[in-house]
């Protein structure tokens, strides 16, 4: 077996003619990065078969799973019959997503890790197979057989990002960074706001347009980002860099998580209940009483310098308790404009940032501001946003779901599920598409995603 190895570049391929060759290797090096992560986890029902997160599934499950999303959606375009192995096609094939976790509780009896390792692998035969003869249209429609297999890549570069915070809660006993993965950073700073270089930028704001920046047939993209929006956004002020641990510590330390009246958003009170620890789920006590960090494969001594990574329900909480603002979906293209001139420059200057796992861990925010000869404001990569917005479709009322995968976007919109932009450290493919990638996940969930505060320009 050839040594797994997590793959640059980061980004899909043009669609617009696309090779059989670069089909290939982007299936193929998505496809080793997730395996490496999960590598990187003891093969044992410990590990892959006890559940880490009380809303969510054993690991098991999210190894097959993206698996058995390929083989689903290229049997509904009619190019394959399945995988030879069926239970695991249908157990494997849809997550569950419960009220409470008790809802859970039953759902015991799984496969053993060897068992998805080995559908994995026929999986993946599979899918080269159909590699080899899919047709290359010259543009990509809505329910174009290659579209499939897109979203199977989509898919798994999705779950890249939703499985780290899972494998990160594991005993460190359980796992052991695997051949191939990205170090963590070791560099450390004193963040612009702990120099005296921590005042607001100010943005201008101004008329934003967003949406269909590109044609469906030239990029992947999900349904909820089919569509235009346009609006004029007043000036505003907005935080150099997002909020590091050192200043959540604040929060926690004036006892932000035991404060009701701050958790304002719906589910709140069921995530201090059940998941929440009194502090963001990336950091741990030590047996000395002070915060430790858990990086994916190995416990670190706090990096205070990095940018905080929390759920919702805490992201909003922070910005109640600091007086401010998260930042909205419109200020943030206002953002990309005033910083960059908009979603194609910031595309062109994506390798400049932590994105595409070129590191295994998040970074110091940067020295912006004053001594820096970049924007006024740190805001792409290292991790990805909470907005303010609740998640809705872009293009409103008009919204039509995916016929490849209807029930993708349409049953989160609401205030059960906050939206991200921006992109994290992991963020691969359509996930680093910062400005087009809307990325959503309910109020409970961990992510790899951070706070930048705003507030009015008066
Ligand atoms: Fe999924």
């Amino acid at each position: 077996m050839p040594e797994p190895s997590v793959v640059r570049p980061v980004g899909q391929p043009p669609l617009r003619e696309l090779s059989r060759e670069q089909l290939a290797r982007y299936f193929t090096t998505t496809w080793e990065t997730y395996e490496t992560l999960f590598r990187g986890v003891t093969d044992s029902a410990e590990s892959y078969c006890a559940r880490v997160h009380p809303f969510r599934l054993p690991l098991v499950f999210y190894l097959a799973h993206t698996a058995s999303f390929y083989v689903q959606k290229l049997k509904l375009v009619g190019l394959v019959n399945g995988s030879g192995m069926p239970e695991l096609d249908e157990r494997m094939e849809q997550g569950v997503s419960p009220e409470h976790p008790d809802e859970l509780a039953e759902l015991t009896d799984w496969p053993d890790p060897e068992t998805a390792w080995s559908y994995r692998k026929q999986v993946r035969d599979i899918v080269l197979r159909v590699i080899e003869n899919i047709p290359l249209p010259t543009t990509v429609e809505p329910q174009s057989p290659v579209r499939a297999l897109l979203m199977g890549i989509e898919h798994e570069n999705i779950h890249l990002h939703t499985s780290i915070p899972l494998i990160r809660m594991l005993p460190a006993r359980l796992k052991e960074a695997p051949p191939g993965w990205p170090t963590t950073v070791n560099e450390r700073t004193i963040p612009p706001t702990e120099r005296g270089h921590g005042d607001y930028a100010y943005c201008r704001g101004g008329l934003v347009r967003f949406g269909d920046t590109r044609t469906e047939a030239d990029r992947f993209q999900w349904d909820n980002e089919w569509g235009r929006r346009e609006a004029e956004v007043s000036p505003f002020m907005v935080a150099p860099h997002p909020v590091t641990n050192r200043q959540f510590l604040e929060f926690v330390e004036d006892g932000g998580y035991h404060n009701p009246g701050l958790w304002t958003t719906h589910g709140a009170s069921l995530f201090l209940s059940e998941v929440s620890r009194g502090h963001p789920n990336s950091w741990f006590r030590a047996d000395d009483g002070s915060y430790r960090y858990h990086g994916i494969f190995d416990n670190i001594d706090m990096p205070w310098d990095w940018p905080v990574e929390v759920s919702r329900h805490e992201a909003v909480a922070y910005a109640n308790w600091a007086g401010q603002s998260l930042i909205s979906e419109e200020q943030f293209h206002a953002l990309l404009n005033h910083e960059f001139g908009g979603v194609e420059r910031v595309a062109d200057r994506i390798d400049e940032f932590n994105v595409g796992l070129r590191h295994g861990s998040p970074r110091p925010v940067r020295g912006r501001g004053a001594d820096s000869d970049g924007g006024a404001v740190d805001f792409v990569g290292n991790v990805a946003l909470w907005l303010k917005d609740d998640f809705t479709p872009l293009d409103g009322e008009s919204f039509r779901p995916d016929p490849l995968y209807p029930d993708f976007s349409e049953p989160w919109f609401g205030a059960e599920t906050g939206l991200l932009a921006g992109a994290s450290y992991a963020a691969r493919g359509h996930m680093a598409d910062v400005g087009v990638m809307r990325d959503f996940m309910q109020n409970h969930m961990d992510q790899l995603a951070g706070i930048l505060l705003t507030r009015p320009t008066s």
